[in-house]
């Protein structure tokens, strides 16, 4: 016996780059389009993507009268399915929780309403008997959210180490294998669409946040908020600490690290010195790579292009294909208060570059600061002195707290030997 699976009625909210690829999709796909049917299309400027959608499906094509500018119009059609396509906090939240309160699943791609509220969206669709996914929101068409909601979900997971920002990744790989300079790589990264015009929450590690976020609230069992992630992006990386690192064997990656310490949450996002032979190390361009551990099925590692249109339609389109019979749909976070470490209390092994003027007493200083405030220093190296009778000192320390590696470095900014800002990294502990 043969049983008819029935179609989805699908409401598709922006048609920009991903909404766009996941409707060619559905309309040319036989595939797809047995099971999924879009109903409704609501844009902002109805002209302006009747254009876009005649330019694409031609002029009589039926998908042209799906096109609406009222949200009202949209909920109150007879879609069951409400695919969430246009980023940003507002109106997609507001979009999102309306959907759900008029009983329609929900499909989204949106890191950011799925980080800072994830708990309200996923107990708002449990109990209006609805399901909400989101799988592109963390690493695109990488399967994540699923596995770790679904598969995972006997493990105690300890660990998550990720490259889950893309943009960043390509910046520094061109960093590393071209020795660019910062605002080259990242304007190479813009030309070839792997950086927006304005790339702050890609740079500035805010789009690994969200993910962190995501990943670690769902491993963790508890909401693991933004305001608890250690962020430091990759804007002031200069080539120098690029090249230094490479001679001493590492390769510099922003890094998305969350661990459970003894039933302590810690989250960071920030570029690590990973060494060069380690698989983190490799993963080059804008690929995305995560590790996860669980305590029943060890080390587990994922790979693949965490952005773009094909990669991230992948995701949608899965999500709707499965949301019926999906676990992952009723994801009800564990009513738990996560506890969490503050960066202050972590302890880790650094990169210190401190730009000073070569004069006797310098190192005899510096040493003595980092001794008193408990920080064991493993190597010092000395680059040459330039014309200004500077040099750079590249410092590796051993496993120190965070807090009195901070102390220590209040103190030597204010020598007056040092002419620049300290620059510290982590070194990824293996
Ligand atoms: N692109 C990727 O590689 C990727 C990867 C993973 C996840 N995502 C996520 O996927 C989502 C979509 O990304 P995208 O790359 O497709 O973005 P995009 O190209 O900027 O498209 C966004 C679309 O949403 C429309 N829009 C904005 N506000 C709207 C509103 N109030 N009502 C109706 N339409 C509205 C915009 O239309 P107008 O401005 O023309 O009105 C635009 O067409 C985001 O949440 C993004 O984070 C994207």
């Amino acid at each position: 016996m043969i049983i008819q699976r029935k179609k989805l009625k699908i409401g598709i909210i922006g048609i920009g780059n991903v909404g766009l690829q996941v409707l060619k999709d559905i309309q040319s796909n036989d595939k797809i389009n047995k099971f999924l049917n879009v109903e409704k299309i609501l844009v902002r400027d109805k002209d302006k993507y009747l254009n876009i959608l005649e330019s694409e499906f031609g002029v009589d094509s039926p998908v042209l009268e799906k096109l609406t500018d009222d949200f009202n119009n949209f909920i109150n059609s007879d879609i069951d399915t409400v695919v969430e396509l246009i980023g940003g906090s507002n109106p997609a939240k507001e979009y999102v929780k309306e959907a759900l309160n008029y009983k329609k699943n929900v499909v989204t791609a949106n890191k950011e309403i799925i980080a800072s509220s994830i708990e309200d969206l996923t107990s708002s669709a449990i109990l209006n008997n609805v399901k909400i996914r989101f799988e592109a929101a963390v690493g695109a068409g990488i399967p994540l959210i699923e596995v770790l909601i679904d598969m995972l979900k006997q493990n105690k997971i300890s660990k998550i180490t990720g490259i889950i920002n893309g943009t960043s990744n390509y910046i520094l790989s061109s960093m590393h294998n071209s020795n660019k300079s910062f605002d080259e790589s990242l304007k190479e990264a813009q030309n070839l669409g792997f950086a927006e015009s304005d790339p702050t929450n890609d740079i500035g590690g805010f789009d690994a946040m969200y993910k962190a976020s995501i990943l670690g609230s769902i491993a963790f069992g508890g909401k693991v908020p933004i305001e608890s992630i250690a962020v430091k992006g990759i804007e002031n990386l200069s080539q120098k600490d690029i090249s230094y690192s490479k001679e001493l064997g590492f390769v510099i990656k922003l890094l998305a690290v969350s661990e459970n310490k003894s039933s302590k949450i810690y989250s960071k996002v920030a570029p690590y010195l990973v060494p060069e032979n380690h698989p983190l190390a490799k993963v080059s361009d804008n690929y995305n790579a995560i590790e996860i551990k669980g305590d029943l099925v060890g080390n587990l590692w994922f790979q693949g292009q965490g952005a773009g249109k094909l990669s991230t339609t992948s995701a949608v389109i899965g999500d709707l294909l499965g949301i019926e019979n999906s676990t992952s749909g009723n994801l009800a976070l564990e009513d738990n208060e996560l506890n969490f470490l503050s960066d202050d209390e972590t302890v880790g092994k650094k990169y210190i570059r401190l730009n000073v003027e070569d004069k006797f007493g310098v190192l005899e200083k510096i040493a003595g600061i980092f001794s008193r405030n408990k920080v064991s220093i493993a190597s010092v190296i000395q680059k040459e002195v330039d014309a200004k009778g500077l040099a750079d000192l590249v410092i590796m320390t051993h496993e120190s707290l965070e807090n009195n590696l901070k102390n220590s470095l209040d103190e030597i900014q204010k020598l007056n030997f040092i002419k620049e800002d300290p620059k510290t990294f982590e070194i990824y502990k293996l």
